[in-house]
């Protein structure tokens, strides 16, 4: 399985701060999913055309599985994460983005400043996630089960074996 990482951040991406975001996905479904699990990454500033750049070349060129982000989808004047997917999206799926919400907003009230998308691109899988290391923790770990389904979906397999 390849998944494509995003780190969206003008400080990380110049280098002003470490990223933990990003090596957070890794750690967090590498317990998931195993050490089946093959890694891309990029770290771009909150800029439209490089996050959009980012996304096509792993849902497109590099056909990963699984396409994650982290960072951006808040309110801030810089924030354009969401702005940068949803045209790149086919299909939406509002409930990765509803439940994220929803189920994080038990944790932490600003849970709801998030503007994170979701959806498909070809056979990817493409999910936004909030920017704090500890809220891709949280957020992958209530997405996790679907993302599994979701991938095998994309990728016509059977879960069940029936077909
Ligand atoms: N979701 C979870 N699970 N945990 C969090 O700590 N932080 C929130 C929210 N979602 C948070 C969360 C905050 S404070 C913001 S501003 C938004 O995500 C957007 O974060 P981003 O702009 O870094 O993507």
């Amino acid at each position: 399985m390849k998944i494509g990482r995003v780190t969206i951040s003008d400080r990380a991406s110049a280098g002003i701060y470490e990223d933990r975001s990003g090596p957070e996905i890794e750690r967090v479904l590498c317990e998931f999913f195993g050490k089946v699990v093959k890694f891309e990454s990029a770290i771009v500033p909150d800029e439209i055309p490089l996050i959009s750049a980012a996304l096509r070349k792993f849902a497109d060129e590099m056909q990963c599985d699984l396409v994650v982000t982290t960072g951006g989808t808040g309110i801030a004047l810089r924030d354009v994460t969401p702005e940068a997917t949803r045209p790149l999206l086919e299909k939406e799926l509002p409930g990765f983005s509803e439940a994220m919400r929803m189920q994080s907003l038990a944790r932490v009230k600003t849970a709801i400043l998030s503007r994170a998308l979701a959806g498909t691109r070809g056979r990817a899988l493409v999910i936004n996630l909030p920017g704090k290391p500890a809220a891709v923790r949280e957020c992958l770990e209530i997405l996790a089960p679907a993302i599994r389904e979701g991938i095998a979906h994309l990728r016509g397999d059977d879960p069940h074996g029936k077909i």
